[in-house]
């Protein structure tokens, strides 16, 4: 038995100016963040309810169709369109209006559970009291709708026993997305440090243009000693930072980063190292020689190193702050150890750059989720379905940032999708592969003598 969410989107949006499932809320559209955080709350499918001659939607992340209505549709119109298109399977309907595209999946998912709970029909998120979106009902309380005449406040009323209020802490099931001024609040809402975690994962975009103003004090090392807490194998800690604030060591580590105005820019770089120098230190003190050349420590100090990086990315963007990963700190890992001071057997794993960002690039989105999730056993049959959803999803990403004057200030070839770009990154052209083809021998002279 699955759950369907309907979503009216067919207005022309005049008070907004514009069709609001476009409406920007900081790099993603209205209707891309009613997806996910549908397929987050585990609505099975969407229907979307459009107006004849509307723009075609983005990819979205979750299985959906469109219901075309004449004219703009009224609420109700439009979930009487819907209802006639509901399959046989549908057991519980959620209607989020397009208008509430910031109520977080959380409480979707509530709602949704408290309809199909014995006793319930419909459900309804409250805030300080105030009945709001998404409302959820059994299949058979919805039908109601079929009734000409009969709007969806109407069912509510039907029958009160069966109605329940979930109460939340989200304002957003209160608030329209109904003027500009609207969206102005919408977005400064998203910009603030979001509620849950994952939401705030999700948010992640790499920022590559910073604010001279420099960390406030003490953040670093509160930031770092967060991030460090991170799983560790067998506890071994293989990791060091190095933040250079020093504009004159700054330029120099940039210079060996490919020359990246973000890395001069940023009022920190941090250079995550994978170490093994005090692992060295441990097994001298007890008469043993560590055993820098095993492929398995060598791997255990990388992921440590970068579990500690994303970590300290996290923790960054919780406080406000951006990042961007720098993996062109191994262009030159031995001149970077050197001008770092590194010691024996500890290497830049990768660099990272943080700051207080000025740039708003779009957050680019990923391939299909199963591309990526597999139940049990990988679907490789999946492969070719997701490679078509990665294109399209990375062209209607470029096509995006062209209209607002393109990525890292060039426009994006529209014809290269992600299958593309993979080819001419990895293919046998690799220039990736050719500019790291001293690596392991570079990795060597630094200690770490794998074989
Ligand atoms: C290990 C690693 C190294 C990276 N190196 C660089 C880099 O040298 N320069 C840069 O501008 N971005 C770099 N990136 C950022 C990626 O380009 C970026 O994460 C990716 O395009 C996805 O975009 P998003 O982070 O905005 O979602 C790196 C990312 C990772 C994880």
């Amino acid at each position: 038995m699955t759950i369907v969410a309907i979503v009216p989107a067919a207005g022309k949006g005049r008070r907004m100016g514009r069709d609001k499932a476009f409406l920007d809320l900081g790099g993603t559209t209205a209707i891309e963040r009613i997806a996910h955080s549908l397929l987050a709350a585990g609505v099975d499918e969407l229907l979307v309810v459009r107006s004849h001659g509307a723009a075609p939607l983005p990819s979205l992340a979750i299985a959906h169709r469109i219901v075309l209505v004449t004219g703009e549709g009224d609420m109700a119109d439009s979930l009487r369109a819907a209802e006639s298109q509901l399959d046989a399977s549908c057991a519980t309907v959620v209607v989020l209006p397009v208008d509430h595209a910031l109520v977080e999946a959380d409480t979707i998912a509530a709602v949704a559970a408290q309809a199909m709970r014995t006793g319930t029909a419909i459900a309804r998120p409250t805030f300080r009291g105030k009945p709001g979106h998404p409302v959820a009902m059994r299949r058979e309380a919805f039908a109601a709708i079929r009734s000409p005449g009969i709007v969806l406040r109407d069912l509510v009323r039907m029958d009160w026993s069966k109605v329940r209020d979930v109460p939340t802490a989200n304002a957003w099931v209160l608030a329209d997305l109904d003027t500009p001024q609207d969206l102005e609040s919408a977005r400064a809402a998203l910009a603030a440090t979001p509620g849950s975690v994952v939401e705030h994962m999700r948010r992640h975009r790499s920022r590559r243009s910073y604010s001279p103003a420099p960390l406030m004090p003490g953040q670093l090392d509160r930031l770092v000693d967060a991030a460090r807490y991170a799983s560790t194998s067998s506890f071994i800690q293989a990791y060091a930072v190095v933040a250079v604030e020093d504009p004159v060591r700054k330029r120099e580590v940039s210079k060996l980063c490919a020359d990246q105005k973000h890395v001069l820019e940023a009022p920190v770089f941090v250079a995550i190292c994978a170490d093994l120098h005090k692992i060295a230190a441990a097994c001298s003190q007890h008469g043993q020689t560590v055993q820098a050349q095993s492929f398995e420590l060598f791997l255990q100090a990388t992921i440590d190193a970068a579990l500690l990086g994303q970590n300290l990315a996290l923790a960054c963007e919780s406080e406000g702050l951006g990042i961007c990963m720098i993996g062109a700190a191994r262009n030159h890992p031995i001149e970077l150890a050197r001008l770092l001071q590194l010691p024996a057997s500890c290497y830049v794993a990768f660099g990272m750059t943080i700051g207080t960002p000025t740039d708003e690039p779009l957050t680019r989105g990923r391939m299909p989720l199963a591309g990526v999730l597999h139940r049990e056993v990988y679907e490789a049959a999946r492969t070719a379905t997701v490679l078509v959803g990665a294109d399209v999803s990375m062209r209607d990403w470029a096509a995006r940032c062209n209209e607002q004057g393109g990525y890292q200030g060039r426009l994006v070839n529209l014809d290269k999708g992600w299958t593309d770009r993979m080819a001419q990154l990895w293919g046998e052209r690799s220039s990736y592969v050719a500019a790291r083809a001293n690596l392991v021998a570079e990795l060597k002279s630094l200690g770490f003598d794998l074989r």
